[in-house]
């Protein structure tokens, strides 16, 4: 339940107004919750003067408004937004685990339905040899799995299979990036919703990442792999792979007109 400090409430009715679950009401010139809610935090945001509190989380971590910090202009946020690139050549450098930490919250913080906040990341760094190894030791299964089911995966899946044969160099499902990340979500759009923001965090950071529907096709045809990563019977949501771009982009890259109604 979101706690009210009586003493602090100034009753202003803010955090009535704004709770989309209208979970509080003003009596006598005082905030009250008056029923269990999604716990959205808004009525914590919203309140001039710190009086909401949701006993359940880490209530220190919560930020003021900064508008020093808050200054990204529309031009300067479509700039990012168009020069975001998928990247397939990475450095061999792992990324540093605070911003691996900033590039999670980005997604933790990530808008969820019904404020479920119920995916989960998980990071594959410092053990992705090991997972790659059993990746591939998978391979010739998650082929028989594809070829069983006729997924259109099973013929690109098996030339690529034959390539990283050839030369394990030539791999295009890790494209030897340092660092793997799987979202596991029950709603998908959560997790791909929270991958777009730790997408924007990483490249803010100096990194990027590429979304790998690949990696979700391996990982659904593979129960071991899956098992492997530790999500149980959670959605594969979102394959990613995150590290430093071993290429620079001058320019945009051009798009195909947007499909919009105007009504
Ligand atoms: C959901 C999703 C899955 C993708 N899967 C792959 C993939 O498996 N392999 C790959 O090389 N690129 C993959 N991509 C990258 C797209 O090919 C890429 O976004 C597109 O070509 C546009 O290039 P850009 O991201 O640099 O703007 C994927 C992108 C998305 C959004």
């Amino acid at each position: 339940m979101v706690m009210i400090d009586q003493e602090l409430c100034i009753g202003c009715g803010a955090c009535a107004k704004d709770c989309p679950g209208h979970a509080i009401v003003i009596k006598e010139k005082k905030a009250e919750v008056i029923r269990p809610c999604i716990q959205c935090g808004h009525c914590v945001a919203v309140c001039p003067v710190r009086a909401a509190e949701i006993p359940e989380y880490d209530m220190e971590e919560v930020e003021e408004y900064n508008p020093d910090t808050f200054r990204l202009s529309p031009e300067n946020h479509l700039h990012a937004v168009k020069f975001r690139r998928s990247i397939r050549n990475y450095k061999d450098r792992p990324l540093e685990q605070e911003k691996l930490e900033r590039i999670l919250d980005a997604g933790r913080y990530t808008a969820t339905a019904k404020n479920a906040q119920a995916c989960t990341f998980v990071v594959v760094q410092e053990r992705l040899e090991e997972f790659k190894a059993l990746f591939w030791e998978e391979f010739p299964s998650i082929l028989d799995t594809l070829k069983e089911k006729d997924s259109p995966y099973f013929s690109p899946f098996r030339y690529f299979y034959k390539q990283w044969e050839k030369n394990p160099e030539n791999d295009t499902f890790f494209f030897n990036a340092p660092c793997f990340l799987m979202i596991a979500a029950e709603n998908p759009l959560d997790g791909g919703l929270a991958a777009a923001n730790m997408e924007n965090q990483a490249v803010a950071e100096g990194a990027g990442v590429l979304y790998s529907g690949y990696l979700v096709g391996a990982l659904l045809a593979s129960p071991k792999l899956r098992e492997w990563l530790g999500t149980g019977d959670k959605r594969v949501a979102c394959c990613m792979l995150l590290g430093y771009p071993a290429v620079s982009y001058k320019r945009t890259a051009p798009r195909k007109k947007a499909d919009i109604i105007w009504k």
